[in-house]
């Protein structure tokens, strides 16, 4: 593929993530009650929501993944990177693949650094990648952390997409070698207990659910197929709130994004085992509507409406957050049974 059609991609990818948006996500929060507490006996100015995660984080929110390599999207990433350090959350790049075949796309990426020079940034590069590549990328950012994204279902439905899905040893070798946390990542359609379980085996700790419900690659790429052949595969994969499911009692550290909405779905999320939750639709959203200062400030608005719902569950903390009481609906609780998995 020429740089061209490699920057016309990454710009359609925000311009059809953008069209497809929906304010009603389908990650499955619905299907989560957290009760409502009508003595909750605390306190917003003793809730703390610092993530107890190994991580300087002050903020249980973070921007993940997007973009960058057109011109126009590192003007998006410039932005990212901006509203990233005001908030003083952490950021993901989008994948760098494209910067690493063609260096002149480097500050597509790196504006994001650039823009927050002292912010916790998570590199991004897929499962095919060799680990001499892994290190390409976080040296290009001074980046944190590094997040390997898994996307098979995006590539099997992009037209230009890989057809070659031997990820484990990439991973296990990028593991090894790698001088920065390393946090696995899907981009929308989550994972089973099967897949967490091998991660577990190659030495993977951080994952990141990336679960069904919020921007769907599968939609995305249908879009871009000139037969539009694989709409069927649009409701393919676990939901966010599965995912974190399937996830419990393994000892893994967890992440979670896919469809988050709402400071409520934050919460749940948080409930459910996710030690921090990412955005990355409801953030270009928010950025291509409503412009940089309106973005800002809907951020920060969200993380005070954070703190006033531990509040309102009468918890201070991520662990005390862990025993707020909670509800399945009957279809979740049926999917958590049908699978065996642990209880809430
Ligand atoms: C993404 N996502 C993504 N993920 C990744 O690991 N590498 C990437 O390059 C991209 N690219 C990308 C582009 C755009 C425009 C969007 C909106 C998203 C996936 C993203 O990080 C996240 O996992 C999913 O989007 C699900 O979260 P939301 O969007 O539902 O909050």
């Amino acid at each position: 593929m020429t740089q061209s059609q490699q920057s016309h991609r990454k710009d359609e990818h925000v311009f059809l993530a953008e069209k497809y948006f929906q304010s009603v996500a389908h990650a499955g929060f619905d299907q989560v009650r957290l009760l409502h507490r009508a003595l909750p006996e605390t306190t917003m100015a003793a809730v703390d929501l610092k993530p107890d995660l190994p991580f300087n984080w002050q903020w249980p929110i973070y921007i993940n993944a997007m973009t960058g390599g057109s011109p126009q999207t590192g003007k998006l990433n410039a932005q990212l990177g901006q509203l990233a350090q005001a908030l003083g959350v952490a950021i993901a790049s989008g994948s760098q693949s494209v910067a690493l075949r063609d260096p002149q796309l480097v500050p597509t990426f790196a504006t994001l650094r650039d823009h927050d020079p002292n912010g916790f940034i998570l590199a991004n590069v897929g499962a095919g990648h060799h680990a001499t590549a892994a290190e390409a990328a976080v040296a290009m950012l001074k980046a944190n952390a590094l997040e390997i994204h898994l996307n098979a279902a995006q590539e099997v439905v992009m037209p230009e997409g890989d057809r070659d899905f031997m990820w484990q040893a990439n991973i296990k070798s990028i593991i090894a070698t790698s001088q920065v946390p390393i946090v696995v990542k899907e981009v929308g359609n989550g994972f089973i207990r099967e897949d967490l379980q091998s991660l577990q085996q190659l030495g993977v700790q951080f994952v990141d659910v990336g679960g069904r419900g919020g921007t769907n690659f599968a939609t995305i790429e249908n879009a871009r197929r000139s037969g539009h052949d694989f709409a069927y595969l649009q409701d393919w994969g676990q939901t966010t709130v599965e995912s974190l499911l399937e996830a419990r009692g393994l000892g893994l550290t967890m992440l979670a994004t896919g469809g988050v909405r709402s400071p409520l779905d934050v919460v749940k999320a948080l409930r459910l085992g996710a030690h921090a939750v990412g955005m990355s639709g409801l953030v270009l959203h928010h950025l291509i509507q409503t412009g940089y200062e309106a973005t800002l400030a809907y951020f920060q608005n969200f993380l005070h409406q954070l703190r006033q719902l531990y509040a309102l569950l009468g918890v201070t903390n991520w662990q005390e957050l862990q025993e707020a009481p909670i509800v399945l609906s009957a279809d979740l609780e049926h999917y958590r049974q049908a699978r065996g998995l642990p209880g809430i």
